[in-house]
């Protein structure tokens, strides 16, 4: 489950109540507590809900809107109140401030521009709470983590790690995993995983305008693990309805939902490609120890470091680890790259193409094979967990964390 915030508003007109109701009821990470048409009754209505966020609209009466906020503010300090006007000047907004209010948002509320207003005010509260926040790789922004799985050469394994990667992710309750396939052409996440979906990111992507959280989750099919899937779309020709300014409106939306994304990625380092790693706090870089695959690894390394969006977020993750075929070791592979490897899936052919053909995951085909066992490890390690013992007991030395 999310971290869910408890939300109370106040606002006397139906008219904009209703909408900003229905805006609040579509995302999963919020929790409409309450509901006020008066504001002489929000303060007795705070006080029986101890919501985490109070949200009064000022338009029906400014003046009392203000003298309540600042009545709250006195009697609630450690609740934040988040201010709604359909008068965004400067005044407003001003006056709104200095009666206590921590957020300002102009009516009609866009939606990330909410969720954005409730992450800085979440951000505080655990600032000044003393909380320590999220302990792995999600530490820049919000509570999910974005996990892109990106390849240095075809067949390298980005899909069987990613879908594997958010099947094991999904077994933690409180977790809620997306998995969203961006190899918009030749993807194949729904093969690997038996799902036919009814809504694909064409969809989404042609209804980027009106998007809600309700259209959104509805758009992603839901699998026996417990995982989620965008698919990328049916028809070829749809492939450039995409646009990588649509990416960063689906992120950001679905971060309010899922605390794990998880991109499978094309190996073509398109512009959604590109802007999908940027949005993400890690990238899985795929690698497997034979000569193409490394050095496309020290080009790519090269290209992202450079890139301020990228930069220190790539690990590598080497696949098919004890496999017949490889001609270089693990020690000239860290060498030649210049950085740890962050983790090492064993090779697992039989087990691994089974399960891929027919549409299974790991965890439900083969739950103690060793490929299975190593992406329960990858999955623990990226949530903050320790390695499942029984990995690292049954071939010593063989998965290691960086
Ligand atoms: N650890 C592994 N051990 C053995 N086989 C593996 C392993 N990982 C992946 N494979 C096999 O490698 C093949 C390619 O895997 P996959 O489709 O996941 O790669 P990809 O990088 O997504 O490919 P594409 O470039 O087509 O997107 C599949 O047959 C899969 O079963
Ligand atoms: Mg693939």
């Amino acid at each position: 489950m999310m971290d869910v915030q408890r939300i109370a508003i106040v606002d006397p007109s139906d008219s904009t109540r209703e909408p900003f109701r229905n805006l609040l009821l579509g995302v999963e990470s919020i929790w409409l507590e309450a509901e006020c048409s008066r504001y002489e009754f929000f303060t007795d209505v705070i006080r029986q809900s101890s919501p985490d966020l109070a949200v009064v609209s000022l338009d029906s009466d400014k003046n009392k809107a203000l003298q309540l906020i600042q009545q709250l503010t006195v009697e609630f300090p450690m609740m934040p109140i988040l201010a709604i006007s359909g008068r965004g000047d400067g005044q407003s907004i001003l006056l709104a401030l200095r009666a206590g209010a921590k957020e300002f948002l102009t009516a009609p509320v866009v939606l990330e521009e909410l969720l954005l207003a409730i992450q800085r005010l979440r951000g505080n509260r655990n600032v000044s709470e003393g909380s320590a926040g999220h302990s792995v790789a999600n530490t820049t922004r919000g509570d999910s983590m974005v996990i892109s799985v990106i390849g240095s050469r075809g067949g390298i394994g980005c899909t069987s790690i990613a879908v594997n990667l958010c099947a094991n992710l999904a077994q933690d309750k409180n977790i809620n995993t997306a998995l969203v396939d961006l190899d918009l052409a030749l993807g194949d996440a729904d093969v690997a995983l038996d799902l036919i979906p009814d809504y694909t990111l064409a969809d989404v992507a042609l209804n980027i305008d009106r998007l809600d959280m309700q259209f959104l989750r509805r758009s992603l099919c839901k699998h026996a693990t417990g995982l989620s899937l965008l698919p990328h779309p049916v028809q070829l020709e749809d492939v450039n309805i995409i646009h990588e300014d649509h990416l960063g409106r689906v992120i950001g939306l679905l971060r309010a939902s899922y605390t794990h994304l998880v991109f499978d990625l094309s190996k073509r380092f398109t512009p959604t490609d590109l802007t999908a790693m940027r949005l993400s706090d890690v990238v899985l870089l795929i690698a497997q120890l034979d000569l193409s695959s490394l050095r496309n690894v020290v080009r790519i390394l090269h290209t992202m470091n450079q890139d301020e969006a990228m930069a220190g977020k790539v690990r590598v993750v080497m696949n098919r680890v004890g496999g017949t075929d490889e001609d270089i070791t693990l020690a000239k592979a860290e060498e030649t790259i210049g950085q740890p490897i962050y983790w090492q899936i064993p090779n697992d052919f039989k087990t691994m193409s089974v399960a891929r053909n027919s549409g299974v995951p790991l965890l439900m085909h083969a739950p103690k094979c060793k490929a299975q066992l190593s992406l329960m490890g990858l999955a623990n390690l990226l949530t903050g967990k320790t390695a499942a013992e029984p990995v690292k007991k049954e071939r010593k030395g063989f998965f290691s964390f960086r």
